[in-house]
């Protein structure tokens, strides 16, 4: 348990005082900062984007992890990097040819990452799992923060942690959705690296929160 790292997502903080919280969450050792694009159209919301990304880069060092909820994220790579984003994570549920993005990403230099929603298998995957650092496995419908956690997906957690750990990958395993105090146990012994959490770490003590996690 010691090892799991915390990926607090910015979506249920304060965006008035952005710099001030993503400090915070530097205080309480966080590993990553999830940030959670939105376009209107792969889900229904929409967040943030690059304009905002950049002028937050200044706030920390900390990794920044650009997860895109957006139909067309290939149109947007470049951008994305140019604000300072370290990994960015497309969703398999995109009409865009996932071989051709992955590898646009990587390209550019970022870290690589592959989202799923809760009703797409992690068959659905596999052929891609070499070319990726980072498995997304969605823990509520994508759209909005403070959702209830989907007991459903733990087996596919434990199927994908079998999987890569079978085949010796170094492929991290991400768990982002409902994530609180009293259930982040039973996804991290499903076999989860990461745990992304906005509404149980913003809105409150963020350092406390962070540490609370990691303990
Ligand atoms: C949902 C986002 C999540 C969300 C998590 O579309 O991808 O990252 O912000 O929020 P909580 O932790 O409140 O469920
Ligand atoms: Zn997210």
């Amino acid at each position: 348990m010691g090892n799991i790292k915390v990926a607090p997502s910015i979506l249920s903080a304060d965006f008035s005082q952005l710099c001030h919280e993503i400090r915070e969450c530097e205080r309480g050792k966080a590993d990553y900062i999830h940030l959670d694009v939105m376009d209107g159209h792969f889900v229904p919301n929409i967040s943030f984007g690059p304009v905002v990304i950049k002028s937050i880069r200044k706030c920390t060092k900390i990794p920044f992890d650009a997860h895109l909820m957006i139909e067309r994220p290939d149109k947007y790579i470049k951008d994305f990097m140019k604000a300072g984003v370290d990994i960015i994570t497309v969703h398999r549920e995109i009409n865009v040819d996932i071989e051709t993005i992955l590898r646009k990403i990587r390209n550019y230099g970022a870290e690589v990452g592959i989202a799923i929603n809760p009703d797409t298998p992690f068959s659905k995957v596999i052929d891609f799992i070499d070319n990726v650092d980072y498995l997304l496995i969605m823990s509520v419908y994508p759209g909005f923060s403070g959702q209830s956690f989907i007991e459903d997906v733990l087996p596919k957690i434990r199927e994908a942690r079998e999987f890569i750990d079978r085949e010796g990958l170094s492929v991290k395993i991400s768990v982002d959705g409902g994530i609180k105090h009293n259930n982040f146990k039973r996804v991290v012994d499903a076999g989860a690296d990461i745990i992304v959490a906005a509404s149980a770490i913003f809105g409150g003590n963020i350092v406390r929160n962070i540490s609370d996690f990691k303990k």
